[in-house]
């Protein structure tokens, strides 16, 4: 891998700086242009690698660089080490073999008439106001209902787990590292509350992902307790947080792009075909990072084994080398597979299913009971480690 331009180690790139929704992309095409390797000095120091082949190559090679240490950028959270995510193979394994049961494809078509009926009654509201945040309101609450009833939560514990996500999400967006891990206690707490639930009550194994997990054996063995708690406390923070964000995006670029929704309103059968294409263009994390075991040279840079990398998803889907005109949404592009919104290999995403039935739910609720919609304010962008919109005030039309 041989690149132009040298990064002076200082600060090739600055992820802290203020972004619009346009013109993130921009950044990262002069970073994939003009310096591939970067690395920064923001939140400890990172490098950063935008291009598709170095980010494909690091997943492709597990072991050497491993998710144990610093799997995100930036790193607030200071509790023990979270399965799946933080374990390689073969510790992770046994725990993604519980999860994989009840994220198959059946548990979540079972799911689908709830995913629809929640998605229909929560933008009903905001077709019915006439305006309103399809964030905030909309695209946040959906996952949250998703997953009280996958967790079978009761309504109190929805409510809790709403407002806690949302205390999560905000505390990381101002960098309130005691906000994040108040946060994260809560989810801990509430972890806690349901693992010791569940073991009095256990439910169906191959439906409820607490009792997948206590059921589950690895070397005859069942998982230790703790760690359970923190394998359900790391999907309530991965499940929640990504999909608001994608949806969030796709209300913007249809809004931009009259025709296309009107297309997909009136031709719904292209709308999974759609949000593939939109996973691609409007990936939400940029800060999944591994740390190398070794010292090693990517794109000419010594990168040392404390120094995270960060693997900017985002900037890989539209790489010009591997994505022709990477800037336009094409649908039925013929390479859309390679993409790598869901990241690849071992701990490639576990909820990819259900993601897409929520965003492609989401999608067509949205397009089924408006006639259009407008960014009426200023769309509020996430800081790293997502990319993409957390607030989109608009106004809608109803049908
Ligand atoms: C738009 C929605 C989503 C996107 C784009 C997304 C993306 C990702 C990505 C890129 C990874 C890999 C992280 C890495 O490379 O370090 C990942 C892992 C993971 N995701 Fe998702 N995710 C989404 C929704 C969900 C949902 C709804 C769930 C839960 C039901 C979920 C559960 C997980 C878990 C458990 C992992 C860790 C897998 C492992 O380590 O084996 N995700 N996700």
């Amino acid at each position: 891998m041989k690149y132009s331009e040298q990064s002076n180690k200082e600060q090739d790139y600055d992820p802290t700086k203020v972004e619009t929704f346009d013109s993130v992309y921009e950044d990262f095409a002069h970073l994939r242009s003009k310096c591939p390797v970067a690395h920064s000095n923001e939140f400890d120091g990172f490098w950063a690698l935008a291009k598709y082949e170095d980010v494909k190559s690091v997943l492709d090679q597990p072991i050497a660089f491993t998710t144990m240490y610093k799997n995100v950028v930036p790193v607030m959270s200071l509790t023990s080490r979270r399965p799946p995510l933080h374990l390689d193979p073969p510790e992770h394994t046994p725990y993604r073999r519980a999860l994989d049961r009840v994220l198959s494809k059946g548990r979540v078509s079972d799911m689908e008439p709830f995913i629809r009926e929640s998605a229909s009654r929560l933008m009903m509201v905001l077709v019915k106001k006439g305006e309103g945040d399809l964030v905030s309101e909309y695209s946040r609450r959906l996952p949250v209902e998703v997953f009280g009833r996958w967790f079978s939560l009761n309504v109190d514990q929805i409510d809790v787990l709403q407002a806690t996500s949302q205390a999560y999400v905000d505390a990381w967006e101002a960098a309130d590292l005691k906000g994040v891990q108040a946060a994260g206690m809560n989810l801990t707490r509430m972890a806690e509350d349901l693992v010791a639930q569940r073991k009095k009550a256990p439910l169906d194994i191959e439906k409820d992902p607490v009792s997948s997990l206590l059921e589950t054996t690895h070397e005859g063995k069942p998982f230790p307790l703790d760690k359970i708690v923190a394998c359900v406390r790391q999907i309530l923070v991965v499940g929640l947080v990504a999909p608001p964000i994608v949806i969030g995006s796709v209300a913007v670029h249809l809004s931009r792009d009259t025709n296309l929704q009107q297309k997909l309103r009136t031709e719904p059968e292209l709308i999974p075909a759609a949000v593939e294409e939109f996973l691609r263009l409007y990936t939400p994390y940029r800060g999944f990072a591994r740390t190398s075991r070794e010292t090693v040279s990517i794109g000419g840079k010594e990168i040392t084994p404390d120094e995270p990398i960060a693997l900017l998803y985002a900037s890989a889907n539209r790489d010009e080398d591997v994505f022709e005109s990477p800037d336009e949404f094409q649908l039925h592009r013929p390479n859309i597979a390679k993409h790598l919104a869901f990241g690849r290999g071992p701990h490639n995403c576990a909820g990819r299913l259900l993601a897409m039935s929520e965003l492609t739910i989401a999608v067509e609720e949205l397009l089924k009971m408006t006639q259009g919609f407008d960014v009426c304010g200023k769309i509020k962008m996430s800081g790293m480690p997502e990319v993409g919109p957390i607030s989109v005030p608009m106004t809608f039309i109803s049908v």
